[in-house]
C-alpha cells in the first residue's frame, strides 16, 4: 500500500543486503518510523514487543529471523535454537509455527554453509505468497460487499465493522479483512467502516484507522463497546475480522473482543465473516476454546495508554487507581456456529470441517 505516495510493504530486505527492515508499528499513528533487524535477537524482540504484529506478518518476520539466525550459526544446534527462540515469542498466531517449520524443513537437509541463503530465498517467497493470498481473499470477499451494495438505496454506503487490525500492517501487504474492503473501495462501491478501537493496545484506533485514512476509505473509530448498539440500530451491514488461528472445524481465534462482536452480530442477524488465509488455519485442532493457547500479555497494556499530548509529544499515562490489578488475555475464540463464513484465498466457505475440506482437500 502507499505511504506518503510510495508503495510500501511492512517488511523488506535492506538495500545493503545485510539486514531486514520493518515498519515500527509501536510508533504509529503519530510517527512513521522504520527499524532495522540484523540478528536473531532483533527479530525475536520485534515480534515479542509488537514492532511487527498480526498473524501473517509474525510468520513473515519469523522466516526472516531464521535467515538472520542462520547467518550467525548454521549448525544443527543453531537451527534448533533459532526455531525455538522465535516460536517462544508469541503463542497464539499459528502462522508463526507454520513459517518456522517451513524454513526448518527447507534448511535442515542442506549443508550448513548453504542454509542461510536457502532461508533468505524462502523468506522472500513467504512474503510474496502472503501478498498473493491476500489479493485472492480480496477477490473472494468483494462479491459479499457488492451484493449488499446492490440492495442499498443508490449512493448509500455499505457499512462494515472490523476489529483490531487485520489490514496491510498485519500482513506483508494488502491485509486479510481489509483486502475485500480495499477491493470494493477501488471498484467504486461506496463504503464506510466502523473501526473498533481495540483496547488494550488500540490496534484499530492507531493502525486500522491510519491505513484506511491513507487509502481514502471513509471510516469512523468507535469504542469497543459501541458495536452492539450500532448493530441493533441497523448501522452495520457486515462484520469482517481477521484470525490468528482457525481450527479445522471453523472455530476462530482472534483479538480479544472478537467473540463479543460475533455474539452481537448473531443476535442482530448481521453477517459475520472471517478472512482466513490458509497459513492461519491449524489443521491439527478441532476445539478452539480448549486447544488454542491464548497469549496473556502484560497488565501494563491495560493500566497504561499512550497518546499524543497537545504539544505534540507522545506520552504514556496510567489510568488505574494505584493498587488495582489488571489482567490482559489478548485473544478469544469465536465458536464456528457464530461465523457466517470464512473468506479464504480459495473462496468463501462455511465455518465447518466439511466445507473447509472441500476447499482444501489436500489438508
Ligand atoms: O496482537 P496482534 O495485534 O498481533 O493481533 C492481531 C489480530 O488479532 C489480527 O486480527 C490477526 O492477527 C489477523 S491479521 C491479518
Amino acid at each position: 500500500m502507499n505511504v506518503h505516495g510510495r508503495p510500501t510493504r511492512t517488511i523488506w530486505p535492506s538495500s545493503d543486503g545485510a539486514a531486514v527492515e520493518i515498519i515500527d508499528q509501536t510508533r504509529l499513528p503519530h510517527e512513521f518510523a522504520t527499524a532495522r533487524l540484523a540478528t536473531l535477537a532483533d527479530a525475536a524482540h520485534a515480534i515479542r514487543a509488537m514492532l511487527v504484529r498480526g498473524a501473517p506478518l509474525i510468520g513473515a518476520a519469523a522466516a526472516w529471523g531464521m535467515w538472520l539466525a542462520l547467518r550467525e550459526d548454521a549448525s544443527d544446534a543453531g537451527l534448533a535454537r533459532a526455531h525455538a527462540t522465535l516460536l517462544a515469542t508469541r503463542p497464539t498466531a499459528v502462522n508463526l509455527r507454520w513459517a518456522l517449520d517451513r524454513v526448518r524443513a527447507a534448511a535442515a537437509p542442506l549443508a550448513p554453509g548453504t542454509r542461510a541463503a536457502a532461508a533468505r530465498t524462502l523468506a522472500i517467497d513467504i512474503c510474496d505468497e502472503d501478498v498473493a493470498l491476500n489479493r485472492a481473499i480480496g477477490a473472494a470477499g468483494l462479491p459479499l460487499i457488492r451484493a449488499i451494495a446492490t440492495r442499498k438505496p443508490a449512493g448509500q454506503p455499505v457499512n462494515l465493522l472490523t476489529h483490531c487490525n487485520a489490514g496491510w500492517l498485519a500482513t506483508v501487504d494488502v491485509g486479510t479483512a481489509t483486502a475485500p474492503i480495499y477491493a470494493a473501495h477501488d471498484a467504486g462501491i461506496p463504503l464506510h467502516v466502523w473501526v473498533d478501537e481495540t483496547r488494550p493496545r488500540n490496534q484499530g484506533a492507531s493502525l486500522t484507522a491510519w491505513e484506511l485514512l491513507n487509502h481514502g476509505v471513509p471510516h469512523t473509530v468507535i469504542s469497543d463497546n459501541a458495536g452492539g448498539h450500532l448493530m441493533q440500530h441497523g448501522h452495520v451491514d457486515l462484520v469482517i475480522v481477521g484470525t490468528d488461528r482457525t481450527t479445522a472445524h471453523g472455530d476462530v481465534c482472534n483479538k480479544i473482543g472478537t467473540y463479543l462482536k460475533a455474539l452481537a452480530a448473531h443476535d442482530n442477524g448481521v453477517p459475520f465473516y472471517v478472512a482466513a488465509p490458509s497459513p492461519s488455519i491449524d489443521w491439527t485442532l478441532r476445539d478452539g476454546r480448549r486447544e488454542i493457547p491464548i497469549e496473556e500479555r502484560a497488565a501494563r497494556e491495560v493500566s497504561h495508554v499512550s497518546g499524543r499530548l497537545a504539544d505534540g509529544t507522545v506520552a504514556t499515562i496510567d489510568i488505574l487507581p494505584a493498587g488495582s490489578a489488571a489482567a490482559n488475555p489478548a485473544f478469544d475464540v469465536t465458536p464456528a456456529r457464530l461465523v457466517t463464513g470464512l473468506v479464504t484465498e480459495r473462496g468463501v466457505c462455511a465455518a465447518n470441517a466439511k466445507s473447509l475440506k472441500t476447499l482444501f482437500p489436500e489438508k
